[in-house]
């Protein structure tokens, strides 16, 4: 059997500035470089949480308009009302403080008012890439406000499409946020669930970075350092809440993991999980580690020496530490049954994403691999 060796041709090109550590949020003044008008998006919670003034308050001299009606799981038709709701004010830099749903809607709605009249359709620009624009958009300084899904230093941004039980990806370098304000103190305060599928979805993004035929040397480091990391204090999550220490252990994992799906994108157990959110509204990161420790065993008994030996080996402990922060992120798991998401298995193993893993599996291997995943996740909650 061939070996599988990384790419060989590579680039490696992540622009983001990146401020990172405890009370770092003071320094965005300085971060806010642009001139002119700022948009300042966040969700309500932030608002009513003081969030919303603490950043206006630092920005004194600014013209800050706030919209805080961000949404979780951002639909086109959220970005193409937040559109109509500017119209026909454009700002020159858009500040997003909030979890990954806040800055990929940041991401999006700075793409969107980029496009020139005759292209306002963003859902029929999703259904063809090929279109996107190149040109310049509104810079982005990103606030992630949760540890987990490194969206402030990566080119994409992931819409939904509920109804038509569809995900949609910008990819485009230009989606690249110009500055990340990585503030662990922010995520203090977030409670046992949201902190769960934070760290899962950071946990499932340095596994299908290293799990991916397009990682490079630079992706492999940040990867390896990010999952390693958090094999170690998944554990430790729910206990540690209320420690600055976990919290910043957690904050810097997920930035690692976002530096490394960055450059390689996500592999399988990402396409695993969108047809589970588009369809019984799984939070992101339950959905996509729930799959982790079968996908990663199924590289450990690979024949071929390189996927064999690509991950340290999940401890028994840390399994079990994960299947309790599945079901403590996403209660809906109670309700899946394993026959049921067959017919979905089609919709999870689609090229471009599913192929990057590095092992071919077939339909029967993969319903299996789910099946098994699914029973461990119900054993810890009985
Ligand atoms: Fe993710």
């Amino acid at each position: 059997m061939t070996q599988q060796a990384p790419n060989s041709t590579w680039a490696f090109a992540n622009p983001v500035k990146i401020f990172f550590g405890a009370g770092i949020l003071q320094k965005l003044p300085e971060t806010v470089t642009i001139r002119g008008e700022i948009l300042l998006l966040t969700s309500p919670g932030h608002t009513r949480r003081g969030l919303t003034e603490r950043i206006t308050g630092m920005l004194p001299d600014r013209k800050i308009r706030v919209v805080d009606s961000t949404t979780p799981n951002p639909q086109i038709e959220d970005i193409r009302k937040l559109l109509i709701q500017l119209e026909p004010w454009k700002p020159d830099a858009i500040v997003a403080a909030g979890g990954g749903s806040v800055i990929d809607t940041a991401k999006a709605i700075a793409f969107a008012l980029g496009l020139k009249g005759n292209e306002k359709n963003l859902k029929e620009i999703l259904k063809t890439p090929t279109s996107l624009h190149h040109d310049p958009i509104t810079p982005v300084v990103a606030i992630p406000t949760t540890s987990g899904t490194g969206s402030e230093v990566t080119p994409f941004a992931t819409l939904w499409d509920l109804e038509e039980k569809r995900k949609y990806s910008i990819d485009s370098p230009r989606l690249f946020p110009a500055a990340a304000l990585v503030d662990p103190e922010l995520t203090y305060s977030l409670p046992l669930a949201e902190t769960a599928a934070t760290a899962l979805d950071a946990f499932a993004q340095a596994f299908d970075s290293l799990a991916n035929r397009r990682r490079t040397p630079i992706s492999e480091l940040f990867a390896r350092a990010s999952f390693s990391g958090l094999l170690a204090i998944l554990p430790e999550i729910e206990q540690g809440l209320r420690s600055p220490g976990i919290r910043e252990l957690l904050s810097r994992f997920s930035l690692l993991s976002g530096l490394a799906i960055s450059q390689s994108r996500t592999s399988l157990s990402h396409a695993i999980s969108y047809p589970l959110t588009a369809h019984h509204r799984i939070p992101h990161g339950a959905a996509s580690a729930f799959v982790v420790p079968q996908l990663a065993d199924c590289l450990g008994n690979s024949s071929n020496r390189v996927n064999a030996t690509l991950l340290p080996s999940i401890p028994q402990d840390v399994r079990k530490a994960l299947c309790t922060l599945v079901n403590q992120a996403s209660p809906e798991f109670a309700a899946l049954d394993t026959g049921g998401l067959g017919s979905l298995v089609p919709e999870m193993n689609q090229p471009g994403r599913a192929d990057n893993f590095p092992e071919e599996l077939s339909t029967p291997d993969l319903e299996s691999i789910i099946a098994r995943a699914l029973n461990d996740i119900s054993s810890v909650r009985n």
